[in-house]
């Protein structure tokens, strides 16, 4: 990481955080304990954005197919989730955190959704690392979501459906008010997107490892970082336009 100049820092990392279920397998656990080493990782990974300056977080908690695993499994994540908030909010806000959540929250449990929106207000102040946490999110639902919201606001300013742009609809999504990913990281070995952030990935460069997500830490995302700095991001433009490298 010392070796990685500040302009070549990413604002914004998007994190798929696989393996939690392998890990604690792999040590004849339950699949929760897992789990709840996973919330753990993500405490240290916070931290570490914070150290290196990344102004932008987005971790994929649970998705929208994730209701699909056993009762048991989406109960006990549930759980999880209500007592690591409230746990550790406080420390989030000393940290200069900003928590905001994206995802369908009708379906999540009263509580939950309650200490949701209280851990919202209680770091709204913050803006050292702006923290997304999906929740029940799928990137479809998000696309369709802003296309509801985008026609909606068009036929009420009169505007016709037909001169709606790619950037107005942008303007509608989960994370509107935020630059895009740059750089998404996959732990747990699969090279998928699995329906997270659709639309915002469009140029996002991706990176994927074998490492399990209860043992990526701080020098994990380090070398993710020092990956990323090596790269060529052209937005479509040639590599001499951009001033680069063949
Ligand atoms: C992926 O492992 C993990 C999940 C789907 C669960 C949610 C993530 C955490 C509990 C960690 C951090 C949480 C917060 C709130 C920031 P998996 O169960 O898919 O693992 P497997 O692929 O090995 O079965």
């Amino acid at each position: 990481m010392s070796e990685v100049g500040a302009d070549k820092i990413p604002t914004h990392v998007a994190i798929v955080m696989d393996g939690n279920g392998r890990w604690a397998q792999a040590r004849h656990l339950p699949r929760t304990v897992g789990h709840r080493k996973g919330v753990e990782a993500a405490r240290a990974i916070i931290k570490a954005c914070v150290k290196f300056e990344i102004k932008h977080l987005t971790l994929f908690a649970f998705s929208s197919e994730n209701w699909r695993r056993p009762s048991g499994e989406v109960s006990a994540l549930m759980e999880l989730f209500l007592s690591a908030l409230k746990r550790e909010i406080k420390a989030l806000v000393e940290q200069g955190v900003r928590l905001q959540f994206i995802g369908e929250r009708e379906a999540l449990n009263e509580k939950l959704q309650q200490e949701m929106a209280r851990a919202e207000e209680q770091s709204a102040g913050q803006s050292r690392l702006y923290l997304n946490i999906a929740v029940n999110y799928g990137g479809r639902w998000d696309i369709a979501q802003a296309a509801q919201l985008a026609v909606k606001d068009a036929i009420e300013r009169g505007e016709p459906v037909e001169s709606l742009t790619p950037e107005q609809l942008a303007g509608f999504t989960a994370l509107a008010d935020q630059p895009d990913p740059d750089l998404f990281i996959r732990t747990g070995g699969e090279q998928r997107i699995s329906n997270f952030l659709l639309w915002q990935l469009a140029y996002a460069e991706l990176y994927f490892t074998d490492t399990l997500w209860p043992d990526f830490g701080e020098a994990e995302l380090g070398q993710a970082v020092a990956d990323f700095s090596r790269r060529q991001r052209r937005f479509g433009m040639t590599s001499e336009q951009v001033g680069g490298r063949v």
